[in-house]
């Protein structure tokens, strides 16, 4: 008899049938053990899963998935680092009050003094097949909130405008003056599925204020962005069990925040701000003031996060890291998963050597899957 961590006894040897599917999920279980799964381990896992149990891996398992998650991940230009992550194992944890404890945790660690490490923290999966586990609302555990005006116009980052509206609703008491730059709350229910509140302290989401190298001006616009991208609301799944809360993060690369999060123009939209500052003329495109404002808006990125001392990729350095990654898993036997449009950077493609090279998106696991959002399916607040 094998006694799993989710308490189940489970029977050494039980009659399976055979699916399809059921290779390709355990696969990845011979690379964590050194190319040869132990004898009976396989029929642990099959025989959790007729259960309707989670799958019973061992800490040591779960960390190879959760790598292989990162290394699998279609739409990762960072996969060059996927050993690096270092996985911890929560799944003892399901209530939100620990959820959050953990995920203060998560986040001093991964902003560690500017380092940046990579982490997954995995918590509790569903009891069995059909039961609800604890979710985190966020999007990612930094965030900044998105205020909804009047005809249209947001105030901070439009993105988040519905889960600024959930913390509102919930509670949430933003800073007596609101402004572009307010970090929301966490937001993380339990099985229940219903939502409780945890305003962040002071001091806990690193940030960087944003200064250029050679205008003084653009020190004065007051912009910033946080430290760390720390993705919450993706499922993890391995060896057949799907786990709804498994935050992970990376570093980020500088066009991110640089060509997407401060210029996009359903996000802060602020091109025509800075190429204002340029003295650029607006009337014409071939100005290129649009192009102009951008470098601008990504030379601060990449400098301020410099001075700051935290860890940020440029698009060029990942590009060449990302063909690198291409290489190895060539010469390892495997075809990687890619997603052109998510792996070109969004600035100066074409001088990356990603924009000249094929890529085929297919599906993986271990992997880091989309998801229903929390709220569609929790109570009423
Ligand atoms: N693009 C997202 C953002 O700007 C973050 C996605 C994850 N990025 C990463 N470097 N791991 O916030």
């Amino acid at each position: 008899m094998v006694r799993c961590p989710f308490h189940a006894v489970l029977p050494d040897a039980v009659p399976v049938v055979e699916r399809a599917s059921e290779p390709d999920e355990y696969a990845f279980l011979a690379e964590a053990h050194g190319g040869k799964v132990p004898p009976g381990r396989l029929a642990v896992f099959r025989a959790a899963l007729a259960e309707g149990l989670p799958a019973p891996l061992s800490t040591e398992e779960l960390r190879l998935a959760g790598r292989l998650a990162w290394r699998n991940h279609a739409r990762c230009i960072g996969r060059f680092h996927w050993r690096s992550l270092e996985v911890r194992d929560r799944r003892d944890v399901a209530e939100p009050e620990r959820i959050a404890e953990a995920l203060r945790e998560h986040l001093v660690a991964a902003q560690s003094d500017g380092t940046v490490r990579s982490l997954l923290t995995v918590f509790a999966p569903p009891a069995r097949s059909g039961a609800s586990a604890a979710r985190i609302w966020n999007h990612q555990l930094c965030a900044y909130a998105g205020y909804r005006g009047r005809k249209g116009a947001v105030l901070g980052d439009p993105k988040n405008t519905t889960l600024t509206e959930q913390a509102l609703e919930l509670g949430w008491k933003p800073p007596a003056e609101r402004g572009r730059f307010d970090l929301l709350p966490w937001i993380i229910a339990g099985v229940d599925g219903r939502p409780r509140l945890f305003p962040l302290e002071t001091g806990l989401v690193r940030e960087v204020p944003l200064i250029h190298p050679e205008w003084p001006w653009f020190g004065q616009l007051g912009l910033r962005w946080y430290a760390v991208p720390v993705i919450a609301d993706m499922c993890f799944h391995a060896a057949g069990t799907d786990y709804p809360a498994a935050p992970f993060n990376g570093w980020y690369m500088g066009t991110e925040i640089g060509a997407r999060n401060l210029a996009d123009a359903d996000r802060y939209d602020l091109l025509p701000v800075v190429a204002d500052r340029l003295g650029l003329d607006r009337r014409s495109n071939r100005t290129l003031w649009k192009d102009r404002a951008l470098l601008t808006l990504n030379e601060a990125v990449l400098h301020s996060y410099a001075v700051a001392g935290v860890k940020l990729v440029d698009h060029h350095a990942a590009s060449a890291e990302f063909m690198k990654f291409c290489e190895r898993e060539q010469a390892s036997g495997r075809e990687v998963s890619a997603r052109w449009d998510w792996i070109v950077p969004p600035m100066s493609p074409a001088t990356t050597p990603v924009y000249h090279l094929p890529m085929r998106e297919f599906t993986t696991t271990p992997g880091y899957r989309l998801q229903t959002p929390a709220w569609a399916r929790s109570v009423p607040v």
